[in-house]
């Protein structure tokens, strides 16, 4: 497996572009095989979680062919067939297609999806959502079978906003006969993006975006053609490298409002950050002061920029606190964060204290997981020396070319055998 090995302490200048977003696109790209005509997707970030859907929809029929950024989906002679462990263990997002093959065809027969292992990550309110529309399900050894009669709209109360249960019960509801009314819905920008996409293929749901989603069932849905959101994660991912090493640093094509919980922490520290109506630009890095962060869901502080943000704390000067709230195991990039000179208490894994400003120092780390991972892509950015992260696939999961945009700007950075 190819390693990324990183020269630290280099100027960043220039720009970078953030493609679309890949927890918008691994919802799409199910969400499209509920009609069975054409879809084209355009705006996909080219990462490997992409190839992996695509590898799903290949044995279910469906004729895919992807361009540089697009991909385009012909659903007209799929069939419904068994989604193997194999096929569902790549990436959490296979879970997709339990809403999207209930929806089409009231049966559906996949294993347990799979992902990082950033905590225990059940899909209770999924399944609960599945049988208020009036389906019964077999779980057998991480095996389900989910089938109905017919769907039926019903009220479905989520006892956590919860992003997936969110969408697959949209999925699911969309062909359901009567009115879905999901409340506590998570309100994240990728829900908003696929109920926009089901709306362009004929669907009727309002109010995505909100806690309170309300879906009418259709007859069918026809072909469309959508463009994929930013991608706010990496977009974050950039502006915190902007923030430690930009010199004229222009992070571009993303949208201010979904970074605005990061944007405004990272001002709060003392980051010199110009907001433009689709760009984020730092000139020059300052000293800043520590911070305190907690987790939360959209539109709070995500879980999917706390590990990338720990490397930026490091170089704040006084003690950064860190509560993680959404997974229980989201700190697995602290270990090697120390190793290279970090000074990081923990306490029950879900609190961190950052003491700073310390100096980093470039050694042999791993990726544990796709955020974990871009955090010690960070610390080898800035660190005395070089770095060596193994264990890569996890960070090209969902970060197109990493290497190739960080190296345009002036970073040390290359992928090794
Ligand atoms: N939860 C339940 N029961 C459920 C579903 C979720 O208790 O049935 C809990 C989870 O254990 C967690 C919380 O609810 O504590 C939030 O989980 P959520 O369902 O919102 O997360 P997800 O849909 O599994 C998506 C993203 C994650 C991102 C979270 C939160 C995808 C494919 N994944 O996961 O992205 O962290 O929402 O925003 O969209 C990443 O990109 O690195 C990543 C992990």
């Amino acid at each position: 497996m190819s390693r990324i090995r990183v020269k630290g302490g280099y100027e960043l200048s220039g720009e970078i572009r953030v493609e679309g977003a890949k927890n918008s696109a691994v919802a799409l790209i199910p969400a499209a095989v509920l009609c069975g005509d054409k879809v084209l997707l355009e705006n996909v970030p080219n990462i490997s979680d992409i190839g992996a859907l695509s590898e799903i929809l290949a044995c279910l029929g469906v004729d895919v062919s992807r361009g540089e950024n697009s991909i385009s989906i012909d659903s007209s002679k799929m069939s419904n067939k068994i989604i193997t462990c194999e096929l569902s263990s790549k990436l959490r997002a296979s879970y997709y297609f339990m809403g999207a093959l209930l929806g089409k065809y009231k049966y559906v027969n996949m294993c347990f999806p799979g992902g990082c292992s950033i905590g225990e990550r059940p899909i209770n309110l999924h399944l609960k959502g599945f049988e208020k529309l009036g389906a019964t399900i077999e779980e057998n050894d991480g095996n389900f079978i989910i089938k109905a009669d017919k769907l039926i709209g019903d009220d479905i109360f989520l006892d956590v906003p919860s992003v997936g249960a969110t969408i697959n019960i949209m999925l699911a509801a969309v062909l359901a006969k009567g009115k879905t009314v999901i409340d506590n819905a998570a309100m994240e920008p990728e829900i908003v993006d696929v109920a926009s996409f089901l709306n362009e293929m004929g669907a009727d749901i309002k109010g995505a975006g909100t806690p309170k989603i309300e879906i009418v069932g259709v007859d069918e849905l026809h072909g469309a053609t959508h463009s994929v959101i930013p991608d706010r994660i990496e977009a974050g991912t950039y502006v915190i490298i902007a923030s430690l090493l930009g010199h004229e640093l222009k992070v571009s094509g993303l949208v201010p409002g979904h970074i605005e919980s990061l944007t405004s922490k990272l001002e709060e520290a003392g980051v010199k950050l110009e907001i433009g109506k689709n760009y984020v630009r730092v000139d020059k890095v300052g000293s800043y002061k520590a911070i305190d962060v907690k987790t939360v869901v959209y539109p709070g502080f995500p879980t999917d920029l706390q590990q990338p943000l720990i490397p930026f704390l490091t170089q704040c000067h006084g003690v950064s606190h860190v509560e993680e709230t959404i997974y229980e195991n989201r700190f697995m990039n602290i270990p090697d964060t120390v190793k290279m000179g970090a000074k990081i208490d923990v306490v029950d894994n879900t609190y961190a204290s950052i003491h700073g400003k310390t100096a980093l120092v470039g050694s042999d780390v791993v990726a544990t997981d796709l955020r974990g991972g871009a955090s010690m892509v960070i610390c080898g950015l800035i660190a005395d020396g070089v770095t060596t992260i193994s264990n890569v696939g996890h960070i090209l999961r969902g970060y197109q070319d990493i290497v190739g945009k960080l190296k345009n700007v002036g970073a040390k950075i290359e992928i090794v055998d």
